[in-house]
């Protein structure tokens, strides 16, 4: 069977596929073109059934809101990280203890557009801490805690719309940022669209991300009213600078394809953070109402909270000198990128016919010279002269992203020509191009954007699939393309579809954050309301027109499994704790009739299902994840009775644990919402 879908791998080729294989067996380098892929492509993404892959790879899902996890050289899919969208798989979202995640000043929004991974970074190298993640509709940002692969934060952006330039971390990880993609009214009143010039705004917001569970806006750069793309912190000599980039200098708010590509340059803004810092030391930023909520779960009860924040600190560059400056860049630039040694800044002008780069050296010179064109909105606008370092000549046709492979190269995404393209940083010479299947956004090379790249492979994110895979239909997948990128000449190894649309990704070795697998939850630590700690601590109480029950998870039942005295116009709280200790051992629970997802219960864990009966009957509940030989028998049933039925209140838990839970205090809410 293995070897019949290997040899569709090698398709095309005699190749003869060993199982087996070590995975990085070495086989004749493959010369000349590489949209082939040649007789070793097979056995180099071959992990054989039983051995672990080398890379962790996290892609956004684009338009699914979450983040998926693929391993690294396979291309196998290993998980969904539920972040800005509800995910019935788990319940998040779904849950009373997750709910209070996907709240904003808008109300419930169980959905958004996921756009960019990014590492937590200890001295500019990802640490496998934290992965940070953007939502770009209703702007927001959220931390994955990777000891568990779960989303323990999301804080929402005030003044802002699109956040799109989010989440890039500094070096220290002290910051991560977001920029509006679209400029809006600041604050969002309503005024005439044709006003945009003198009412429209743009945000830079930086926000401190080094202490889990305390995400907040530090403070917010007022901007004139482009467009904010893209962004990158610089490392190294550059440390202490955001680069991001812009388009829409014109200005336009209608019919941007043709208004806003007339100037010949757009700007890359370059933010002197640490001189923001001051400045607001200072007192020079002021403090302005703005509404927008952070989102956490508790670290000891595992319970989601919503915290209404009210100000914001807002810096006008007008009123602190040298914080940001424009680099003029050709043409509607799209992806900044910064090189590993922190000097060049690689801008991706999505209608330009060259790959600008600046140098870092140039520009602080260029400012200490004041080699200004001019000075827009208190900004200056630096010579381009003054700061290019270089341009790649005739690199392809729609330059976006550029990672760094740590040997001195940089590779850059051709949207337009399908076409990864090999430069080398200093001589600006392209050095080698590969054709991609098709229309190439970001791309990616494990901590390619970082001070130090594992520069083994790169990952090409393509738009638009046609005739890669079996069709399905008139919505196509998204493909990701593995290169080998170990030699001179990149080597196509593998294709394979994704979730979603991946906008970025982010990889690295697995040995970072292999071992650090949180197993299960500790029950004895477990604090999550409605726990039981053994299965004799079940039982059910009612509060009014309101039932808790609490309910024990173990192979292969739930105690108490039998539920009477439930009434129509009762609102029901399951709160069901997996009491097992032991890896990999996950119960779920679902009933009859819920309007909500089921719960999934990771071992020690605490989930509660509200449930409302809608009718009067017998409704059995069950468990939804195979446990066990006998999980078929983990189920139970709930009595709903009329209203006002003398029906009692029981569960069937014994005597002793019915006199524990009268005894019981009443439970607090669970809903979390502390707003
Ligand atoms: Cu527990 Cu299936």
């Amino acid at each position: 069977m293995g070897s019949s879908l290997l040899y569709k791998i090698a398709a095309g080729t005699a190749a003869a596929v060993v199982i087996g294989a070590s995975v990085h067996a070495c086989a004749a380098p493959g010369r000349g073109t590489t949209n082939l892929v040649t007789g070793d492509a097979a056995s180099r993404v071959y992990v054989p059934p039983g051995s672990y892959d080398e890379f962790y790879a996290f892609l956004s899902g684009g338009y699914s809101g979450q983040v998926t996890v693929y391993l690294l050289p396979s291309g196998r899919l290993v998980k969904e990280i539920p972040v800005f969208s509800q995910f019935p798989e788990t319940g998040y979202g779904y849950d009373e203890n997750t709910k209070a995640m996907l709240q904003t000043t808008y109300g419930f929004v169980p959905w958004d557009d996921s756009h960019h991974p990014e590492f937590s970074q200890t001295n500019g190298v990802p640490d496998g801490r934290w992965l940070f993640i953007n939502g770009n509709n209703t702007p927001r940002v959220a931390r994955i805690d990777l000891t568990r692969f779960e989303t323990t934060e999301i804080l929402q952006i005030p003044n802002a719309a699109g956040g799109h330039a989010s989440p890039f971390t500094t070096p220290d990880s002290k910051y991560i940022v977001s920029a509006t993609r679209f400029s809006v009214p600041v604050p969002n009143t309503d005024v005439p669209i044709e006003s945009y010039q003198k009412n429209f705004k743009g945000t830079l917001s930086f926000i401190t991300a080094d202490k889990p569970g305390k995400m907040d806006i530090a403070f917010q750069i007022l901007m004139p009213g482009y467009d904010y793309d893209l962004g990158h912190a610089g490392k190294g000599p550059s440390d202490g600078w955001f680069f991001f980039s812009t388009y829409n200098t014109e200005q336009a708010y209608s019919k941007l394809e043709v208004n806003a590509s007339k100037n010949d340059k757009d700007f890359v803004a370059a933010v002197n953070y640490r001189r923001a810092e001051q400045c607001i030391a200072q007192g020079k930023a002021r403090v302005a109402p703005a509404a927008y909520l952070h989102n956490y779960r508790d670290e000891v009860t595992h319970v989601a909270t919503s915290e209404r924040k009210t100000s914001v600190k807002v810096l006008d560059p007008k009123d602190c000198d040298g914080v940001v400056y424009f680099m003029p860049t050709p043409k509607s630039p799209h992806g900044v990128d910064v090189d590993p040694t922190g000097e060049y800044i690689v801008a991706g002008g999505k209608l330009a016919t060259v790959i600008p780069v600046h140098s870092f050296t140039r520009m602080q010179k260029a400012i200490a010279d004041r080699q200004f064109e001019t000075v827009s909105d208190g900004i200056p606008v630096l010579k381009y002269e003054a700061t290019i370092a270089g341009e790649v000549k005739n690199p392809g046709l729609g330059p976006l992203h550029t990672e760094f492979d740590g040997k001195g190269y940089a590779y850059t995404s051709m949207f337009i020509s399908s076409e990864v393209v090999k430069w080398k940083l200093g001589t600006w010479e392209v050095v080698d191009r590969a054709p991609v299947y098709y229309s190439v956004g970001h791309l990616m090379i494990p901590g390619g954007d970082s001070r130090k790249p594992w520069g083994k492979y790169l990952l090409s994110l393509n738009k638009i699939t046609k005739d890669r895979y079996l069709p399905t239909g008139p919505e196509l997948s998204q493909s990701a393309q593995l290169f080998d990128i170990s030699g001179d000449r990149m080597k196509l190894l593998l294709d394979f579809p994704t979730i979603g649309e991946p906008h970025y990704a982010q990889a690295l070795p697995a040995s970072l954050i292999k071992d650090k697998q949180l197993k299960w939850y500790n029950l004895a630590e477990n604090k999550t309301p409605g726990v039981v700690k053994a299965e004799s601590e079940g039982g059910i109480e009612r509060h009014g027109r309101r039932v808790d029950v609490r309910i024990a998870a173990i192979r292969s039942h739930f105690a108490p499994d039998n539920l009477e005295g439930v009434q129509l116009g009762d609102t029901v709280y399951f709160h069901v704790t997996n009491i097992e200790q032991d890896w990999d051992i996950v119960h779920g629970f679902a009933v009859l009739g819920a309007n909500t997802a089921e719960l999934i219960l990771p071992p020690g864990a605490t989930r509660t299902l509200k449930w409302v009966p809608t009718t009067t009957g017998i409704f059995p509940f069950y468990c939804t994840d195979f446990c066990s030989a006998l999980h078929q028998e983990m189920q139970g049933y709930v009595r709903v009775s009329p209203a006002g039925s003398s029906v009692a209140l029981t569960a069937n838990v014994s005597k002793r644990a019915q006199t524990q839970m009268s005894r019981a205090a009443a439970l607090p809410s669970t809903s979390g919402d502390r707003r």
